[in-house]
């Protein structure tokens, strides 16, 4: 429940995106959040007012001159009794509204009277994204210290065109709201960490590639928790379908060499978490050209060569971190293999886990490892894997 108690004043202005709001209001009530939902006339054209009331479970607040509400809230308290305003979707009107301080409406009224952070999720056709007025208004508003958190790239829901313009997804704004709302302890305030994050691709020519099964759930995870306790993480990532984690750096390669080029670049710092399932080989040349299958011969033979271990490497730097960890996929002996590794690349610590296609853990969303170090062996229980990367932040933290 990382939102228990936050009161969140949700306000929905006229886009398609605002169907997404539905989902929306879920994520953060799912969290512990209250959320308060406020509609523009025009959002009440995309979603009703009864399914945004349903789903918040509270009034709906729609009108800068509804007798009643004036009287019960008012705009003042409307726009004072709450931790954060998030606008979700905010379209091209409400912003340039904003940016000029008016209040004709109940939305533009409340944004201008709250002393509350202010969150927006700007929605609309790329070419009104891209004009140059929403241009100075969102220069305006980022000077006036207002939030944004996308719009990202892809398709338009109305037109099918494409380009910069789309809601953030719901979840997105949620982790977005989670770290804007984060008053825990900051332990790893003014350390530096790198953690690597998904697979390798390495090249056999323009169009193939070897490639593993790693979908870098876990150390997307364990960057952003690191980032929460306070670390200025650089996460670099081989290619995975996941979002940027809130709050990291993301540094995005291909290859075990790119890769390690990225970790020695981001050096020094304080802090290296090395959960990436790097290729142990790949081809020793790979081809400038696309292979071409040949009538009657057997497949071109790949020859391969190791890569570099950007564990060990790090493990053994003139600038190694003082903190190095380094996991261990196992199938079998996980134990034994995991202290093996420990000495050999160089760790303060290894995170070991039973891969095995049974476990589900590759891919999947849980994970149960076993914390392999000098001092002997810890058995933690099944879990998220985002509660394995709270857990291995707050042991490193410790540690320091
Ligand atoms: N690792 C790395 N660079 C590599 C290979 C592995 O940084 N080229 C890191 C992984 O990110 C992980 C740890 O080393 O933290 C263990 O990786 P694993 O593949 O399990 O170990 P290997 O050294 O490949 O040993 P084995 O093949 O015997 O399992």
């Amino acid at each position: 429940m990382t939102l228990a108690g936050k009161r969140i004043l949700l306000i929905i202005s006229g886009g398609i995106a605002a169907y997404k709001s539905l989902d929306l209001i879920r994520r953060l009530r799912e969290r512990g959040a209250e959320v308060r939902p406020l509609m523009t006339r025009a959002a009440q054209e995309f979603v009703t007012p009864l399914a945004v009331g349903a789903l918040a479970a509270d009034h709906v607040y729609t009108d800068l001159f509804s007798r009643e509400d004036e009287q019960d809230v008012g705009h003042i308290r409307l726009a004072r009794d709450c931790d954060l305003i998030c606008v979700a979707p905010a379209t091209a009107d409400l912003m340039a509204r904003m940016a000029h301080g008016m209040a004709g409406d109940l939305a533009s009224t409340v944004l201008l009277a709250t002393n509350a952070p202010v969150l927006l999720a700007p929605a609309m056709n790329p070419a009104m994204w891209a004009h140059a007025a929403t241009r100075r208004n969102v220069a305006t508003l980022r000077s006036d210290g207002i939030g944004f958190i996308g719009p990202m790239a892809g398709e338009m829901a109305e037109t099918g065109e494409a380009g910069e313009g789309r809601m953030a997804e719901p979840l997105q704004i949620v982790a977005h709201i989670e770290a804007l709302l984060d008053d825990a302890p900051k332990p790893l305030k003014g350390k530096t960490a790198i953690v690597t994050s998904g697979p390798t691709h390495e090249p056999i020519d323009p169009v193939r590639y070897i490639a593993n099964r790693s979908s870098g759930k876990q150390g997307h995870a364990i960057a952003a928790s690191l980032a929460r306790l306070g670390a200025e993480v650089t996460l670099v990532s081989g290619p995975v379908t996941l979002a940027d984690p809130v709050g990291v750096t993301v540094v995005r390669v291909e290859s075990a060499a790119n890769m390690l080029d990225a970790v020695t670049a981001a050096l020094p710092a304080d802090i290296a978490v090395f959960v990436a399932a790097v290729a142990d080989w790949r081809v020793a040349t790979s081809a400038a050209n696309k292979i071409k299958k040949k009538e009657g011969e057997g497949p071109a033979p790949l020859e391969l060569t190791e890569n570099p271990d950007i564990l060990k490497t790090i493990g053994h730097h003139q600038s190694r971190p003082h903190l190095v960890v380094g996991f261990a996929a196992e199938t079998a002996d996980v134990v034994a293999n995991a202290q093996a590794k420990l000495a050999r690349k160089g760790a303060d610590f290894i995170v070991a886990n039973d891969v095995s296609p049974a476990t589900g853990i590759m891919g999947g969303d849980r994970n149960r490892v076993r914390i392999v170090s000098k001092d002997g062996v810890e058995d933690w229980p099944d879990l998220s894997k985002g509660e394995v990367a709270d857990r291995l932040a707050a042991r490193i933290a410790k540690a320091f």
